[in-house]
């Protein structure tokens, strides 16, 4: 489309010509001009049948308006092949620039992916005419000035799938996109002017030129500079040496870790790497999309959104395997209930679907993936930061975090190679060079230099704010690098940045303080239709450009939604601070109120953000309401460590109210989700506390359904972490209480339960007879959904391990087979674990270690992938084993020993056992007999107290066989069943 085809344009559809007419009369406006055609459409319909054409021409040319009505822009013309359309016009437009290359990018990235064609768009803004009854002439334009010719040109030298924009709009865009200097491109003769090629929108905000230059930290500058270096180097071959994935800025507040990943940030962009920036809120910002979504869009090339199916669609178009695939579409779009622990199976799966979308995004071009903030890493975060660092060894990516804990998750460090920094306090060089670039080097200014320097012990933060103070206080006086002393005040400098921005804020109007103090309660992020509620000020009358000014807040999101951060965490945390109880409760309550008004409900993170609100208002019947609905919400997006929390502040609110029917039943389900949320988010002690306080408050108050349901759960914990006697004894209670008093008429799940727990004590009898019960009841699951988890897996397995233990002459290998089969049906990567956890006990039994070797290779594999590690202990001690077996002694004991220990230090006293009796049996296979007696009276002594009946029977067996003198290795074989 040219400049000149404008006269062949047709009039768009009636119903947008009618919101047009709202202006009628011209007028003159800055607006940015938009121009968008598809690349050589001529070729590209000439051989295609005409009606397959006009398809084509159309689809592309709804994607086009599609995105542009989005992102707010009014579409002028739609031309044979294109759209040209106005950004900030017939209704202005702050940010129309920006707007104009949201819409650009999101068509470009659509387009794109589908690969049937190419488009170009060109942008430019200026001065224009604008008058709206041209458009109702079949040829008129609205805009009249060069702007609008300027853009038509700029279309034509876009390169296919790419943006170009005139420098005009490259300006007024600049803090929210990342773009590259290209051509001059001529208008005329004489008129040429400056171009930009688009390379994305960014999601925060970028603030140039409102910083002082960054003094000191010139060593880790290099360090993490020649590591960007290397990535954008290599885009395509892995580098020769794999250098570390991540690296971790650590440091306390206001050290400049942020400051430093910015700066590193913006040299990637300028390396043409691609950079993701996470940040993660200390409370989950409401209405911010989520963190998980936006990166997938960001990989995916597409906005995010769509419905499950087109993501799906799109994850799938990208290359990543189905059942990932279609974990991660789940966790985007969850739906169904699914539980604590699927959830958690899901979201490891999810997060390996990311890694591979990411490494297919980074051979495209290198990433930077920048993660602020990992003192509050929530579940979903951490999970795909441990499939990135497990998975993207070698590739052209590079993960770069900020913590102010020295330490790193410790999960992070488990899963690949993480190299810490840690900032210490700007020396004293650095620390005046700061404050010479801030305030200038009026030689009269030195003794309060000095006295700062004293101060801010080396901290740039405090250093910058204690300047901002005495600029407020009027004992400075000038510009930013020209200060001069002011007027000689009296007040001392407070001593705490707490006090010192306490301080600052006191000097604000009294109407911007409210503001402040309302966006306070609101949360480090905020958004501003939320604000603007809960202040009573219209969003326009919101003292945000003053506030912003004064360097409290900045505009940290533009769109879906219009959305504040404060400028600095210890500038919420001080505000906040600074607000009495009373009103922060009456606040606090205020937005709890809000929240559950129509006008929000779409917020995402609703409701966990009324759960707060509503307990930090004592609000407690909607804190109950809105915390279990938020726990069962994280749940579904798989967010284990934020349901606990969620479950838990539901728990402590409903504590406060009476202890009536429905609050105690309220009270006894909060805390039996809860704990199925804490297991698998590895909070042991938690789980195993609330459940025993939910059966406690069900018998009180003679609910036994509920206090079925505890005991279950806690069965299953005490079989792993506790002692069987325990275990069989709670077992048996569960069995009467679910039989009306009969184990015989006891729900399946409860009888296998129950059976599991009498393998493990070696009692083979019993449990034989209650699987046989078990494996009648096969209409109870059918008919009983819900409460209790599917039986079918772990059913069989359970009598895979118990017949073969039995010697009942069956075939140990057709069930064990049987088994595998099974599980690997299923759709849940702890069955298919568990089921080779029980198969290995057999080969190990048989002697068979080439095949249990595998077995267990076969089971870590699923367990790294899945992230699901609670038999890796086990499997490692197995796999030890089989290696000794096998002549690689040394190695092989080292890692039954690490099982072992590993075990010991969860707390899985049954699994430490099983490492040990490993240990035992390698240590008396390479003829340490002596050392293997010693291990075996202590864990005699263990399996005794525990009731681990089986292990003991194992024990006694081996012992039979055993050489009679010690120092001589006597060649042993092992009886299983089905020998
Ligand atoms: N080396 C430096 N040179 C100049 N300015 C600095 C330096 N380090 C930090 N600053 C400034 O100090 C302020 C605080 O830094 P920054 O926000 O990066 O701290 P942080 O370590 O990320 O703190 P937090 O843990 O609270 O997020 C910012 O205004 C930043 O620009
Ligand atoms: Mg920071």
């Amino acid at each position: 489309m040219s400049a000149a085809g404008l006269q062949f344009g047709f009039i768009a559809p009636g119903a947008q010509r009618a919101d047009l007419g709202a202006t009628e009369e011209a007028d003159r406006r800055t607006a940015t001009i938009f121009f968008c055609d598809i690349v050589n459409s001529t070729q590209l319909i000439a051989p295609s049948d005409p009606e397959d054409a006009r398809d084509l021409l159309n689809g592309v040319m709804d994607v086009m308006v599609r995105h542009i009505q989005h992102y707010g822009g009014t579409v002028c013309q739609r031309l044979g092949d294109g759209v040209y359309a106005v950004f900030g016009a017939p209704a202005a437009q702050e940010n129309h620039a920006v707007r104009a290359c949201a819409a650009a990018d999101a068509i470009v990235r659509e387009i794109a992916r589908g690969q049937t064609c190419a488009v170009r768009v060109g942008l430019c803004s200026g001065e224009i005419v604008w008058d709206g009854s041209a458009l109702r002439h079949q040829n008129g334009s609205p805009a009249v000035g060069r702007a609008v010719h300027a853009a038509a040109k700029l279309q034509q030298a876009s390169q296919p799938n790419r943006v170009r924009l005139a420098d005009s709009t490259a300006a007024l865009a600049a803090d929210w996109v990342d773009m590259r200097a290209a051509d001059l491109v001529s208008l005329t003769a004489l008129d040429r002017i400056g171009t930009f090629e688009l390379l994305g929108v960014r999601r925060r905000r970028l603030h140039r030129g409102q910083q002082l230059p960054m003094v000191g930290r010139e060593v880790l500058r290099r360090t993490l500079s020649s590591a960007l270096a290397a990535l954008s180097n290599n885009p395509e071959t892995p580098a020769a040496k794999p250098a570390p994935l991540m690296h971790i800025v650590s440091g306390e507040a206001g050290l400049g870790k942020s400051r430093l990943l910015s700066l590193l940030a913006a040299e990637a962009r300028w390396r043409g790497v691609r950079v993701v920036e996470w940040s993660i809120s200390a409370i989950e910002p409401v209405g911010a999309p989520q963190l998980l979504q936006e990166l997938v869009g960001e990989l995916l090339d597409c906005p995010a959104g769509g419905s499950a199916a087109e993501s799906l669609a799109a994850i799938l178009a990208a290359g990543v395997s189905h059942p990932l695939a279609e974990a991660l579409a789940g966790l985007l779009h969850p739906v169904a209930d699914i539980s604590p622990a699927a959830a958690t199976e899901r979201l490891a799966m999810a997060a390996r679907a990311v890694a591979e979308l990411a490494i297919v995004a980074a051979r495209r071009r290198p990433i930077l993936l920048v993660v602020e903030d990992l003192q509050w890493v929530g579940s979903e975060l951490l999970a795909v930061l441990c499939a990135l660092l497990r998975r993207c060894r070698g590739e052209p990516i590079l993960i770069l975090g900020s913590n102010r804990a020295v330490r790193p998750p410790e999960i992070l460090t488990e899963a690949g190679e993480v190299r810490g920094h840690v900032l210490s306090p700007l020396n004293a060089g650095d620390a005046r060079a700061l404050l010479d670039s801030y305030m200038g080097r009026d030689p009269a200014l030195a003794s309060i230099k000095d006295e700062l320097q004293r101060r801010a012990q080396g901290n740039p933060f405090f250093l910058i704010e204690c300047v901002r103070v005495l600029v407020d206080q009027e004992a400075l006086a000038g510009p930013v690098g020209g200060m001069r002393l002011g007027t000689p005040t009296s007040r001392r400098l407070p001593d705490s940045v707490q006090a010192l921005l306490a301080a600052r804020t006191d000097r604000l109007a009294a109407a911007a303080r409210d503001v402040l103090r309302a966006a306070a309660v609101i949360g480090p992020t905020f958004d501003i239709g939320l604000l603007s509620a809960l202040t009573g000020c219209t969003v326009p009358s919101l003292p945000l450009a003053g506030l912003s000014d004064a360097g409290f807040i900045d505009e940290t999101r533009l769109l879906p939604r219009l959305e504040y951060s404060f400028h600095h965490a210890l500038m919420h945390e001080a505000v906040y601070e600074g607000i009495t109880r009373r009103e922060r409760q009456r606040l606090h309550g205020r937005v709890a109120e809000l929240l559950e008004g129509e006008h929000f409900a779409q917020l995402p993170g609703r409701l966990a953000a009324q759960a707060r609100h509503a307990d930090n208002a004592k609000l407690w019947p909607v804190a109950v309401r809105a915390g279990r609905a938020a726990g069962k919400e994280a749940l579904q997006r798989s967010l284990a460590a934020e349901a606990v929390s969620l479950f838990a502040l539901a728990v402590r609110a409903n504590d406060q109210l009476p202890m009536d029917g429905e609050n105690a039943r309220t009270g006894i389900d909060l805390r039996l989700i809860l704990a199925r949320a804490a297991m698998p988010a590895g909070d042991r002690d938690r789980a195993l506390a609330e459940l025993e306080r939910a059966v406690e408050l069900a018998h009180q108050t003679g609910d036994e359904d509920r206090a079925l349901a505890g005991l279950v759960q806690q069965v299953s914990y005490e079989w792993v972490y506790g002692g069987l006697h325990h275990a069989l004894s709670l077992a048996d209670r569960a069995l009467r209480l679910s039989g009306g008093g009969q184990p015989s008429s006891a729900h399946p799940e409860v009888q296998i339960l129950a059976a599991c727990c009498h393998i493990e004590a070696g009692n083979l009898e019993e449990a034989q007879k209650l699987l046989d019960l078990a494996d009648r009841a096969d209409a109870w699951q059918a008919h009983h959904p819900g409460r209790f988890m599917m039986v079918d897996c772990p059913m069989l397995i359970a009598i895979m391990r118990a017949r073969c233990q039995l010697h009942q002459g069956l075939d140990a290998s057709a069930l064990m087979q049987q088994a595998l089969q099974r599980a690997d049906d299923g759709s849940y990567p702890f069955n298919r674990i568990y089921a080779r956890v029980y198969a290995g006990e057999i080969l190990q039994r048989q002697g068979r270690y080439p095949e249990l070797l595998a077995l267990c290779n076969e089971a870590l594999s699923i367990s790294a992938a899945a992230a699901s590690p609670l038999l890796d202990n086990v499997l490692h001690a197995r796999r030890g084993l089989a290696l000794v077996e096998l002549g690689r002694r040394i190695e092989g004991l080292a890692e039954i020993e690490q099982a072992e220990h590993s075990a010991a230090e969860r707390g899985a006293i049954l699994h430490a056992s099983l490492a040990r009796y490993c240990r035992i049996l390698g240590l008396t296979r390479i003829g340490l007999l002596r050392d293997a007696e010693q291990e075996r009276l202590q864990l005699e002594a263990t399996v005794q107290r525990y009731g681990y009946g089986l292990l003991s029977r194992f024990l006694a067996e081996e012992r039979q066989l055993l050489p009679c003198e010690t120092g001589v290795v006597a060649e042993h074989t092992y009886i299983g069943p089905g020998d």
